[in-house]
């Protein structure tokens, strides 16, 4: 970082923790000698094109040498880090664990809540993120910083969005790949040979992900372009929007957003 701030990913091997600091290396945000990662079992596997990264088990380590720590366990460890972070900026993608959780675990006062997902490590995660009260605004630009070196992201006003967001963009490609699997048996179920339809089922999603991406019109305008074109997809979205697919899509995503609250009071 430009500041020279050194920076720490607590589970900084696992998936996620490991595609954010990965992400961060690539871009250049953060160099190998201000990076520090902790674990339990001593592994620095995901790492081996960069040296000067210092790997710990003890994660007290990690956050004396560290201005800003990134907290990647399980929700079902956050008990388990045993660490005072008093004074550091404590920033956690831990699903479910939330700020007044992270204070009494860490002593930090400075604590940021964010969700990410492992297409950091490619350069396509969404993170937002939300500040507790003690967040200084050039914290602020410090997580805004880091979070753009994995994708794109943006500050949210409560908690509440956080764990909303933990159910829509936590899982990759979580569920989409339920939809695209729908695709692929509709097509396999009407003799397509299995691996054409996987392949070009992908294909689409490619496809069509990178257009949804590539242009400032919100998906709903595609739907609406798509209807009044009134070709073979607008017959198709229309039954589908007559059907009962948008609520239980909300079904499914209000069942996930009960599952990221249930972490907390399981605790
Ligand atoms: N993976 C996803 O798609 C995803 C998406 C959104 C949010 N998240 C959130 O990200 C967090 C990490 O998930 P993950 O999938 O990356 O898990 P993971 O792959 O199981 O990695 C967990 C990491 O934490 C380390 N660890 C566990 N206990 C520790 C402790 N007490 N001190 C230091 N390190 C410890 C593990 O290494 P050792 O075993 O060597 O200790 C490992 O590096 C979770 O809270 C999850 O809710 C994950």
């Amino acid at each position: 970082m430009g500041n020279l701030q050194t920076v720490g990913v607590v589970g900084g091997s696992g998936q996620l923790g490991g595609a954010i600091a990965r992400a961060w290396l690539r871009s250049g945000s953060v160099a190998p000698e201000q990076l520090w990662i902790s674990n339990r079992s001593g592994t620095a596997i995901g790492f081996e094109e960069w040296d000067g990264i210092k790997f710990t088990t003890c994660n007290q380590d990690l956050v004396d040498a560290c201005q800003i720590i990134l907290l990647s366990v399980p929700p079902h460890l956050a008990q388990t880090l045993d660490i005072n972070a008093k004074d550091r900026l404590v920033m956690s993608v831990m699903a479910g664990i939330s700020i007044n959780l992270i204070r009494e675990q860490t002593q930090a006062t400075r604590i940021v809540r964010a969700m990410s997902n492992p297409a950091a490590d490619i350069g396509l995660a969404y993170s937002p993120w939300c500040a507790g009260t003690d967040v200084t605004d050039e914290d602020r630009g410090s997580v805004q910083f880091l979070f753009e070196a994995c994708g794109e992201t943006d500050e949210v006003p409560n908690e509440e969005q956080i764990d909303r967001f933990t159910a829509l963009t936590g899982p990759v490609p979580g569920f989409v790949a339920f939809y695209a699997d729908c695709m692929v048996q509709y097509a396999v179920k009407h003799g397509i040979d299995v691996t054409v339809a996987n392949r070009a089922v992908r294909k689409l999603f490619q496809a069509s992900g990178n257009v949804l991406a590539a242009s400032p019109t919100p998906p709903a305008e595609h739907v609406r372009d798509m209807i009044a074109y009134a070709g073979t997809t607008a017959a198709g979205l229309e039954a589908m929007k007559d059907s009962a697919l948008t609520d239980n899509i909300e079904q499914g995503l209000d069942a996930a957003y009960a599952k990221t609250l249930s972490i907390a009071q399981s605790r």
